[in-house]
């Protein structure tokens, strides 16, 4: 439409005028993704993120993730789109329960995924995405006492992938729960060819019919190689429209989700409230900002940088 056709224009002109650097997650919507400098997983983002120039970080994604550039780039102006963009899997750990789960087992070393709060991220002696957790936990030698926090179905997928008991924290992501496992049964016997593609953040009946796991990177990376032609992708429905892209050629179906929506698949609510506009209204206006106590920062850094030593 025109009204799309305008906002692209005035945002790269507000870009390229304030040299701003516009990062977005693979569940973003698709305009989203195809203005944005830097697509990336989680992990991807927070280098592209700590590594800028650029003044002024407007990042397309949820709040976690704007706020852990924040703590990678503290000297850079970092802009949300919407603070509402929460995650209901950083909801499932406040930060006051979490400190006394750690207290409570105070000889376990603390391996956070990196979708929590700044706060819990203080809390934690190492970060992780799903992109490097396997060689994060595996850095640690067998007989180490670890707690894993805050998703349960990842730290369930992790305990088997890598022999390991650790203490697991109960959260999860409303978005990876969604998955219907009979629907997608059906849709395989339907495209017996497909190849089933998942999330670690999805239920364990899920991963036990993947034929491959990863983040949304490794997802996309692993339909790019594998000869396979068709695909049902169990994880969010944004990276289909990354996948579809890059490989016009291949097919891609999203995993049906528990109740039927808009997409019939799964959506995560809080990637969606970034919008165009809103992308455009906060590059013009430079908020909302993310801001964090000096305090805060320096200690969540120090987890965050020990995963980068480690992967
Ligand atoms: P990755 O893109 O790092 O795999 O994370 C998925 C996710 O759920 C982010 O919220
Ligand atoms: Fe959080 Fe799940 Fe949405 Fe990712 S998909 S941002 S984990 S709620």
């Amino acid at each position: 439409s025109s009204s799309q056709t305008d906002l692209v224009q005035e945002i790269n002109r507000l870009k390229a005028a304030k040299k701003a650097l516009i990062l977005a997650h693979y569940y973003q919507v698709p305009e989203i993704q195809d203005i944005a400098d830097f697509v990336g997983d989680s992990l991807a983002l927070s280098r592209k993120a700590a590594e800028t120039d650029a003044e002024l970080i407007v990042f397309a994604g949820v709040h976690f993730m704007a706020e852990t550039a924040k703590i990678l780039n503290p000297s850079k102006k970092v802009v949300l789109p919407d603070l509402k963009a929460g995650c209901s899997l950083a909801d499932s750990c406040p930060p006051a329960d979490f400190k006394s789960f750690r207290e409570a087992h105070p000889d376990h070393t603390v391996v956070t995924y990196i979708n929590c709060t700044a706060e819990v991220k203080t809390l934690s002696d190492v970060i992780c995405t799903s992109s490097n957790a396997l060689q994060i936990i595996n850095s640690f030698p067998k007989d180490q006492k670890l707690i894993f926090a805050p998703d349960v179905n990842m730290g369930r997928y992790l305990n088997k992938e890598t022999g390991r008991d650790m203490l697991l924290w109960d959260g999860a992501c409303i978005v990876h729960e969604a998955f219907d496992l009979e629907k997608i049964l059906n849709l395989k016997a339907e495209h017996p060819e497909a190849k089933i593609i998942a999330h670690p953040e999805s239920e364990t009946p899920i991963l036990k019919v993947a034929n491959f796991i990863g983040s949304t990177a490794a997802l996309l990376r692993f339909a790019q190689e594998d000869a396979s032609q068709s695909f049902i992708v169990a994880t969010e429905h944004g990276i289909l429209h990354k996948m579809q892209q890059l490989m016009p050629e291949k097919t891609f179906i999203p995993a049906p989700a528990l109740e039927d929506n808009t997409c019939a698949c799964s959506e995560c609510a809080f990637m969606k409230v970034n919008t165009l506009e809103k992308l455009r209204n906060c590059l013009r206006d430079e908020q909302p900002e993310i801001l964090l106590p000096d305090s805060i920062m320096k200690e969540a850094l120090r987890p965050l940088n020990r995963m980068f030593e480690l992967s």
